[in-house]
């Protein structure tokens, strides 16, 4: 029997899935036991043109293992229905899978040992268009993909497009950061429109 490419998809994810699950080499494995807390994979549809690749998951998504399902999730699904994106169409993940202590931002050493997983889910995904939120995925897509040269403070960079061998990407801020701050949600509201001509 053939097996389809939506099918080898998934197969692959629930192979980063279980991989990450047995992660007990993980400086934050232990802090996701104490706390019950699940690790975040990813959600959303595993042949999604845009991937949004996010920080590190919060206590909502730890408790939940679901992506950007706070506050910062009701901003972003606000973001997505001002251009008319299904968020199920889209794949949403972060770097780091686990949830750092106190919302403290991700360590250099626990970006290094997620990220290839991060790696393998753009592989297997092939989204024509990659969206970071926030300076972390940023740097850390930048740094990958051959655009260290480029790298500039978030405040130049968000909302420009830039090509790479194998998609699209534009850096956007992260949609906590709009919680309070009307003008930064304007200011997203304009990249996601830049996103969504994107594709
Ligand atoms: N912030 C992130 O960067 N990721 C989430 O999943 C939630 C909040």
């Amino acid at each position: 029997m053939k097996i389809s490419v939506a099918d080898e998809r998934d197969i692959a994810l629930k192979k980063i899935k279980d991989e990450i699950v047995a992660l007990k080499s993980s400086p934050l494995y232990e802090e996701r036991v104490k706390n019950r807390y699940f690790p975040v994979i990813g959600e959303g549809s595993h042949t999604a043109e845009i991937m949004f690749i996010g920080e590190a998951p919060g206590e909502n998504e730890a408790k939940t293992g679901r992506p950007f399902c706070g506050r910062a999730g009701k901003v972003l699904e606000e973001l997505l229905i001002s251009v008319d994106i299904e968020r199920k169409d889209v794949y949403i993940t972060n770097i780091v899978k686990d949830r750092p202590p106190g919302n403290r931002d991700p360590l250099p050493d626990e970006i290094s040992l997620y990220a290839p997983f991060l790696d393998r889910q753009i592989e297997i995904i092939k989204p024509k268009v990659i969206a970071t939120l926030g300076r972390f995925s940023m740097q850390y897509v930048m740094n990958r993909y051959g655009l260290e040269w480029e790298l500039a403070p978030i405040s130049i960079l968000h909302g420009k497009v830039f090509k790479v061998e194998k998609f699209k990407f534009i850096p956007l801020y992260h949609p906590a950061a709009a919680i309070y701050n009307q003008e930064l949600l304007k200011v997203l509201k304009n990249d996601f429109q830049i996103l969504s001509s994107m594709l």
